[in-house]
Parts: C-alpha cells; sequence; structure tokens
C-alpha cells in the first residue's frame, strides 16, 4: 500500500501553548499525509523549572487543546497525527504521546525513560510499549525521545508488529538520529523522529535541541533528514509492509533467527 508519512519540525515557544498549537495547526493545514509526526511536548516547550509550570500545561489525553485540534485536523483532512504533549491524569503528570485518528480514536503512549530533570516533573510512563493501528490499518509504535538508548523499546515495538516506530523527541544529546538508523535496520521497521529545533532559557537553565528529523527506511536507508535549524514539514511515500519482511540473507531472518533463550540474564525478572 503506498502511504504518505510526514515529520513536521520547529522550535516551540516555552509555556506558550497557544502560539505552538496555532504554528502547528498553520504547518499541517496546507499539507495532505496520511501519516504525519510531531515533536516530543510539542504544545507546552521542554525546560520547566518547577512543577507549577508543569501543571499549568498539562492536559487531558482525550479533552484538552492538543487532542481537541488533532482531533479536527485528523477528521477533516483524513490523516493520522502523532504528537508530544505534558499529560494528567488523577493528579499526575506523564510526558506523553498521543496517535489521533480520522476515525477520532486516540491512542495514548507515556514516556517509559525519562530523561535528566523529566524525573523531577513526570512519572515515569506506566502505558508499555503498545502497537496502534493509525489510519489504512498500518501499525505503529510509538516511542519518545531518550527512549531510543535503550534498544528493548524499538525491538518490543517491532517484535509487536509495529512497521513504523513513531518517535517525538527533544533531543539534545548528539547521538540519537545516527542510533536511529540502527534501530531501524536491526527491526526492519521504518522510524520516523520529530525533533524540535531552538534554544530554550529558563532561569539558569538553556539546553539547544539538535533538529534533524529524519525518516528512515527498514534498512536503515535515510530517506530525509532535516537540518538542525529548518522548521516545516517533509511528506515521503512508502510502503508499509515491507516492515513485515524481517528477510536479511537467503539464510537469515531478523526475527527468525533470534535466540531469546540465550539472552535472558540470570537476575532478568
Ligand atoms: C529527551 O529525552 N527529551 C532528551
Amino acid at each position: 500500500m503506498n502511504y504518505q508519512v510526514g515529520v513536521l519540525q520547529f522550535e516551540p515557544e516555552l509555556l506558550n501553548p497557544a502560539k505552538n498549537l496555532k504554528k502547528m495547526k498553520e504547518l499541517l493545514e496546507p499539507v495532505k499525509a496520511d501519516l504525519i509526526v510531531l515533536p516530543e511536548l510539542a504544545t507546552s516547550g521542554y525546560l520547566f523549572n518547577n512543577l507549577d509550570e508543569v501543571k499549568s500545561m498539562s492536559e487531558d489525553a482525550k479533552t484538552g487543546k492538543t487532542a481537541q485540534l488533532f482531533l479536527d485536523l485528523a477528521i477533516r483532512k483524513n490523516t493520522s497525527y502523532v504528537v508530544g504533549f505534558a499529560e494528567v491524569e488523577n493528579g499526575e503528570f506523564y510526558n506523553s504521546s498521543m496517535l489521533v485518528n480520522p476515525d477520532g480514536n486516540i491512542y495514548i503512549y507515556r514516556k517509559t525513560h525519562l530523561f535528566y530533570e523529566e524525573k523531577k516533573w513526570f512519572k515515569s510512563g506506566n502505558s508499555g510499549f503498545k502497537v496502534f493501528e493509525a489510519k489504512g490499518g498500518v501499525k505503529v509504535g510509538l516511542m519518545i525521545c531518550f527512549d531510543w538508548i535503550f534498544p528493548e523499546a524499538a525491538r518490543t515495538l517491532a517484535l509487536r508488529g509495529a512497521q513504523i516506530i513513531t518517535h517525538s523527541a527533544n533531543l539534545v544529546l548528539p547521538w540519537c538520529q545516527q542510533a536511529m538508523i540502527t534501530r531501524s535496520l536491526e527491526n526492519r521497521v521504518f522510524s520516523i523522529t520529530s525533533n524540535r529545533t531552538g534554544t530554550e532559557v529558563n532561569g539558569d537553565k538553556k539546553l539547544t535541541f539538535t533538529g534533524m528529523s529524519q525518516i528512515l527506511s527498514t534498512k536503515g536507508d535515510i530517506i530525509k533528514r532535516m537540518n538542525k535549524i529548518e522548521e516545516g514539514v517533509f511528506i515521503t511515500e512508502i510502503l508499509p509492509e515491507q516492515a513485515d519482511d524481517k528477510t536479511v540473507t537467503e539464510f537469515n531472518d531478523a526475527f527468525g533467527d533470534r535466540r531469546p533463550q540465550l539472552y535472558k540474564l540470570r537476575n532478568d525478572k
């Protein structure tokens, strides 16, 4: 099936959700695609300084402003979107992403591996690595940013049938974009890393984000890599079913040749 996938890269403004939602809408309105991935914490910005800021930015996954915008876009434009947002449920805060489908369904992933000061604000995600159907029944697995350094995340999603790994990110370390080539290649899945650009300053703290959002093939080829600072949406066409073929050589299958009984550590629970 020919499937149009896209990645959106932009510079959200810290603690300015109205401006960020407006910018995402303006960038997405002219674009046609089947699935588009947006950055981590795209509505709120990233560099929080206290819990009150986190509280003021956190939303209900199904009724918040991020859900409202993307439900409207998904239904009107017949597109699936994955976008990162700060989630609140029962007084707990999560660094989450939502998959919003044209049929009005919303699925949530809560970031499993929190990075640096995120541990001060957010609870580690308890959603696990589930695979969801996006538009057209294409199977997508959601990861967020620092999940990349734990190969178990992408492997679990791929073993559960993900054809595309969506990777909403606010990357600050220099290694992820190259590492994701291996994540795609070893799992024979497409991956879409949507990273943000720009620098955030809050009090004494400052972080610069690395951009270079990318779409990778099931063989780890770079279909597209944006530069460090540009804002915009890039769309390309893929065949998701290529991810169902795990063949490496006529004698090797990346999943069929696995020997999980030998990978188990004595202390693994
Ligand atoms: C990160 O996980 N946002 C680096």
